[in-house]
């Protein structure tokens, strides 16, 4: 059965809150959740399997600096590894590109998933990033340059009869 990624509501509240108690024990809570998800600012995303909520993805578009950040992004265990993170990752990255964004920033724990970023084009930018967890752990911050203009190499004129006279 495919995935089916579409805007959060409010009744995805209490799965999206299981998932990330589950997958953030040391870093995220309740309170902080609840801001993201209250946030007018945020894009909240989820990610379906059987209409039950299997991953979701927050993100912070600001279109007067032109970057995006990742606040959150988790897919319940018995669901990773089925390209669901890589499908909200997507997602996130076409939702910044329609608010004019060039750059996706996130910060991520020492032990977070930072290969899994560099596979899609991230690279740590700052080796102490913004956040300090709530286990005292400071972030890496990592970016991803989003390309979504076209280069145009400039065709090299054609010389005509009148050149150069
Ligand atoms: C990181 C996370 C979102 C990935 O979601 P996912 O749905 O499993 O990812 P995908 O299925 O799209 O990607 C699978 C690929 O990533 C790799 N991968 C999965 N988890 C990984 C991890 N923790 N570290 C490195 N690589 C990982 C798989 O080996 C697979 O590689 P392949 O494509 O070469 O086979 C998920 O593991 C998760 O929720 N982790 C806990 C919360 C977390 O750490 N979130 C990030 C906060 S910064």
């Amino acid at each position: 059965m495919p995935v089916n990624i579409r805007p959060y509501r409010e009744k995805d509240w209490e799965l999206v809150k299981e998932i990330t108690e589950k997958s953030f024990k040391n870093t995220h809570d309740e309170k902080y959740l609840k801001q993201i998800i209250a946030d007018p600012q945020r894009i909240v995303t989820v990610a379906t399997k059987r209409q039950r909520v299997v991953g979701f993805l927050a993100l912070h578009v600001n279109p007067k600096t032109f970057i995006a950040y990742v606040d959150t992004l988790a897919v319940t265990r018995q669901w990773r590894r089925y390209g669901i993170g890589g499908g909200l990752m997507s997602t996130a990255e076409t939702q910044a590109k329609k608010h004019g964004c060039t750059t996706l920033i996130l910060d991520v724990h020492v032990k977070g998933p930072i290969t899994w970023y560099q596979k899609r084009g991230f690279t740590v930018a700052r080796q102490r990033g913004f956040v300090k967890f709530k286990d005292g752990t400071q972030s890496k911050l990592l970016a991803k340059g989003l390309y979504w203009g076209e280069v145009f190499t400039p065709k090299k004129r054609k010389k005509t009869a009148s050149a150069g006279r």
